[in-house]
């Protein structure tokens, strides 16, 4: 039984007399409730995953079976999420059992449901998945680095995994796993497990995740990579012409590890890894455990973008150790994470560094909450994402807002006492989820009331906007930023040696802070001086083609360098800011040209939002995958 499971053996009846009967014990599991799944885990669930498929990307499609060791509180049947797969027969302890599909929501799919026994240990489901799969983006060799192989990724978070395997997919439900995958000879698989360091000669490949996971960390990718290790316990994975570029960039990841592990207590999964994917991975990066799934737009060339790393490696306590309950408790996951990430970057790179870092996300924050102004319960921490996709509802409020409660709180109590009670609550509630509700008392008992400390925790929390009672957050470096803005403003000069070791986040600082008053010539003289438009910076190239929306800048080539970007790159923050501004400055048809061109290269992830974003009508035939 998982050991995150409060279980109370609740009812022994009347113990002495009835010991003799043998009376199961009535189990009482303490799953909560959970908007985005059919699954009822308080009478049935998953344990183990053993999953044996074969990728066919001649068809677009993964079949095999998925079969699950279950446990289940005498119930007669077990309900799994489904969403665009094909199931074909079911199978209880190995002889065929009814099962049925329900009806199809356009969010959360199908209740798969499926009859067992009171006995029943295992059932195996035997599926495809279709062409509407939304977690699968099929690439051509085209779409890849190295142009001569296809490639395959899933993504997961937040409740796509249903669309590639038949599975309880609550964040709750915790399941170790083992695969067999069988792909193409010549190229490779790796997954969110113990991962092959060389390529196999028949395409088979068998993993395996001992420790006990949420169903949105499965991940999957197969194309032509090679990899390269950093330490014993760290590597990258990467197609062979990005190889050596993506090991430089980051070369630190051992630091990494070892400054984290000294922060919050030992690193659980033993191995960490990043593969960098091609440019149509729908995020910076994603915290699939043991193996990091990264965009290639962090492979800058100075390791200017590596906090990602730090981000996605912190997630290996805050989301994978203690997981979100629920999607309304996603901050639980990435208010953490954040703080933990610029806690992992003051570390390495000091204070300074962290500074600039933590002062972007602050505003960041003031940028979301603007953005969210006529909607202020989206600006809460604990959301309420009923009804609603929960990748939609996720804005960068957990994120920000998290991160300035937690650092709020690091300062009112000090440091070394909040990081003594992380330290504890990572590891008393290890391999568990974790509620909002829950956490409130928990930070009440070993924090504040050890501390003597009054806090205004449910304003932070169930409130909208931002407390008074917030940590202010200074950088020295951003302040010489907003100073040489200021001067260039008013005289249109901007001298170059105080620019020159200036790092993107001040370039991005700078950009950022434009007013909207900027005349075009200042914009173009900023071009001349510093090729920004050229800028091969991702980071720099998003907040400046931004700008020259706002602003309705033509200079140089940047027309044409807005639309390559969009065209080439699929992450979805960088392609919305983008999309975002063209809308605001009235230039929706200009975007949904070069939006038909871009969208075949987007993963479903972006594509349904930009396709909200711009009013976009997929056509039924060519595009079926996105709802
Ligand atoms: N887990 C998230 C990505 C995610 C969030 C996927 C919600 C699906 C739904 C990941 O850890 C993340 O936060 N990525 C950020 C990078 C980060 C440095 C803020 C991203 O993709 O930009
Ligand atoms: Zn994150």
């Amino acid at each position: 039984m998982n050991n995150q499971k409060a279980i109370l053996y609740l009812i022994f009846l009347i113990m002495t007399s009835c010991a003799e009967q043998k009376e199961e014990p009535i189990v009482v599991y303490s799953y909560v409730e959970e908007p985005h799944s059919y699954a009822k885990p308080n009478n049935a669930f998953i344990e183990h995953l053993n999953l044996d498929i074969t990728v066919d990307f001649k068809n677009e499609r993964i079949r095999g079976t998925a079969t699950y060791d279950i446990v289940s509180n005498n119930s007669t049947q077990i309900i799994l999420d489904s969403k665009h797969l094909e199931i074909d027969s079911v199978t209880a302890d190995g002889k065929d059992t009814e099962f049925s599909l329900g009806a199809n929501d356009k969010l959360l799919g199908q209740p798969l449901t499926i009859t067992i026994d009171k006995n029943t240990k295992k059932i195996a489901i035997t599926y495809k998945t279709t062409k509407d799969t939304e977690a699968l983006q099929w690439l051509k060799p085209q779409q890849t680095a190295d142009k001569t192989n296809p490639f395959l990724f899933t993504q997961g978070q937040a409740i796509l995994t249903r669309t590639w395997i038949p599975i309880q997919d609550s964040p709750q439900i915790r399941i170790s796993y083992e695969a067999r995958v069988k792909v193409p000879k010549g190229l490779m698989a790796v997954m969110s497990a113990e991962n092959p360091k060389t390529k196999s000669d028949d395409g088979l490949y068998q993993f395996q995740m001992k420790q006990a996971i949420p169903s949105y960390l499965i991940a999957l990718a197969v194309g032509d990579f090679e990899y390269k290790a950093i330490s014993d316990r760290t590597g990258v994975y990467a197609e062979k012409s990005m190889l050596n570029r993506v090991y430089e960039e980051f070369s630190d990841m051992e630091n990494m590890v070892s400054a984290a592990e000294r922060l919050y207590g030992t690193y659980a999964w033993e191995q960490f890894d990043v593969i960098v994917l091609p440019p149509s991975f729908p995020f910076g990066g994603m915290e699939n455990p043991r193996l990091t799934f990264a965009t290639p737009t962090v492979i800058a060339g100075d390791k200017s973008l590596t906090s990602l790393v730090a981000h996605e490696l912190a997630h290996s306590w805050s989301g994978n150790l203690v997981t979100n309950a629920t999607w309304n408790d996603f901050w639980i996951n990435e208010g953490f994470t954040v703080y933990f990430e610029m806690r992992i970057m003051e570390a390495l790179y000091g204070k300074e560094r962290a500074d600039m870092l933590a002062l972007i996300s602050r505003q960041d924050l003031d940028d979301e909450l603007d953005n969210l102004k006529d909607t202020p319960n989206a600006t809460k921490l604990k959301l309420n994402l009923k009804g609603k996709n929960p990748d939609d509802g996720m804005n960068s409020i957990a994120y920000d807002k998290g991160y300035l409660f937690l650092r709020t709180l690091e300062e009112t109590v000090g440091r070394d006492k909040f990081d003594a009670f992380l330290k504890h609550y990572f590891k008393e509630h290890a391999f568990s989820s974790m509620t909002t509700e829950k956490f409130i008392p928990y930070l009440s008992t070993n924090l504040l009331e050890k501390n003597k400390v009054n806090f205004n925790v449910d304003e932070w929390i169930n409130q909208p906007g931002v407390p008074k009672n917030q940590a202010i957050i200074n950088s020295d470096r951003f302040k010489n930023v907003e100073q040489t803005l200021q001067e260039f403003l008013a005289s249109d000069k901007i001298n170059n040696e105080v620019t020159t070791d200036w790092t993107p986040q001040e370039w991005v600082h700078f950009i950022r802070n434009f007013p909207q008053t900027m005349t075009d010539d200042q914009m173009k003289t900023l071009d001349k001086i510093f090729n920004l438009t050229n800028s091969t910076n991702s980071y720099i190239q998003m907040v400046w083609y931004e700008q020259a929306l706002n602003h309705d800048y033509h200079g140089k080539n940047i027309d044409s360098k807005i639309q390559e970007f969009l065209v080439s790159v699929g992450r979805r923050w960088y392609v919305e800011t983008i999309f975002k501004a063209f809308k605001r400055n009235d230039r929706t048809e200009d975007a949904l040209k070069i939006y038909e061109k871009s969208r075949p290269n987007y993963h479903s992830v972006t594509a349904s939002t930009i396709d909200d974003l711009l009013g976009f009508e997929p056509d039924q035939e060519e595009v079926k995958n996105i709802e």
